[in-house]
């Protein structure tokens, strides 16, 4: 579905953030393991009973500075280690789920990391339950459609990949796809071929990380190997002349994360990300939060902030909400009205 334009007047910079916070959007990559807030990972760890290796909420936060992604990775996978309980699951995952209705974000498909939880002895029912839970309630009482993608950790091996989707499968009602995350380099999407094409064969939705620090040569094979429809991050693509006109033509979304590009040091500052580069180049690019409680941002933090850094226009904000709907999930006619609330928005903020 190619959206149809919806011309934008243009409006002053000091009005954009009003914009931008009253757009309805979708957010397609978030780790919901990455919207643990250090007051929760303690509340959580007192909960249970789980020792940390931080004196106070303050100390963690002081540990949040990253220089790639496999520091952040490394902190990112010790906070997890607090969640035990379904409950725990669910007061995690209804944590951001309102940040996400205070943004405005009415669609949000939500990854989640089950081995990082089963490798301690958590079950995939307990894990998927209390995730499940929190998106039903979202529906009924946020007005939040929440859906969840099942991410294999690339670190790990295939046969380990392949032995988390058998635990999954009893639940496959309740996650709409499968991607691809975890330390990127030296872990090409190659790698999880078999486990993918059996995932297509299932029917599930295929996402994948790639050229977040990786090469072009990644995103390359996430799309012809794997088969992605989507790619997660993707933002070294425009080193890749080739490889911009391919995701151009084949309309592949990429869920592009600022703060978090900024943070893991992808980008120097954020008025050099490449966002506006891509866009102009005709992709289909969205803005998303990635690990919200680690980089300094939900869904508007990364609008407002991307967006005064490189003086991207209402246009541009009416495009990147558009995209969002485009590259979600759901069917033609969700879409349609997805975007209609978003031509109205529009129209009313006019
Ligand atoms: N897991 C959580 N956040 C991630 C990221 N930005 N890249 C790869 N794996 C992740
Ligand atoms: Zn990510």
């Amino acid at each position: 579905m190619n959206t149809p334009r919806h011309t934008v007047r243009d409006i002053p910079a000091d009005r954009l953030p009003a914009l931008l916070r009253a757009m309805p959007k979708a957010e397609l990559h978030m780790h919901i393991e990455g919207s643990l807030e250090p007051e929760l990972i303690f509340a959580l760890a007192q909960r249970n009973g789980v020792a940390i290796p931080y004196a106070s909420v303050e100390d963690l936060r002081r540990a949040y500075a990253f220089t790639n992604l496999q520091s952040f990775l490394d902190i990112y996978y010790a906070g997890a280690s607090v969640l035990l309980k379904e409950q725990d699951f669910y007061d995690m995952a209804w944590a951001y789920l309102e940040r996400a209705a205070a943004d405005n974000v009415i669609r949000t498909e939500m990854f989640f990391d089950p081995q990082t939880h089963t490798e301690r002895g958590v079950s995939m029912q307990t894990v998927i339950d209390g995730l499940h839970r929190a998106c039903v309630d979202a529906r009924d009482k946020l007005g939040v459609d929440a859906a969840l993608i099942l991410c294999f950790l690339r670190h790990l091996s295939e046969e380990d990949a392949f032995a988390t989707l058998e635990q999954a499968l009893p639940y496959r009602d309740r996650f709409i796809g499968v991607g691809l995350d975890s330390s990127e380099l030296g872990h090409p999407p190659e790698k999880f071929a078999r486990v993918f094409a059996r995932c297509r064969e299932l029917g599930f939705h295929l996402v994948a990380h790639a050229g977040e620090e990786g090469p072009p040569a990644y995103v390359w094979s996430a799309l012809d190997v794997l088969k992605v429809e989507r790619v997660d991050h993707g933002v070294q693509s425009t080193k890749d002349p080739a490889l911009m006109k391919r995701l151009a033509q084949d309309r592949i979304p990429l869920t592009v994360c600022p703060l978090s590009n900024l943070k893991l040091c992808v980008f120097p500052d954020l008025g050099q990300h490449n966002l506006r580069e891509l866009l102009d180049a005709g992709l289909v690019a969205t803005v998303n939060s990635d690990d919200p409680a680690y980089f300094g941002g939900y869904m508007n933090q990364n609008f407002i902030e991307t967006f005064a850094a490189t003086g991207l226009t209402a246009q541009h904000a009416w495009q990147l909400a558009a995209n969002s709907f485009e590259g979600s999930f759901v069917d033609a006619a969700a879409k349609r009205a997805y975007v209609d609330r978003l031509n109205a928005a529009f129209d009313a903020f006019a």
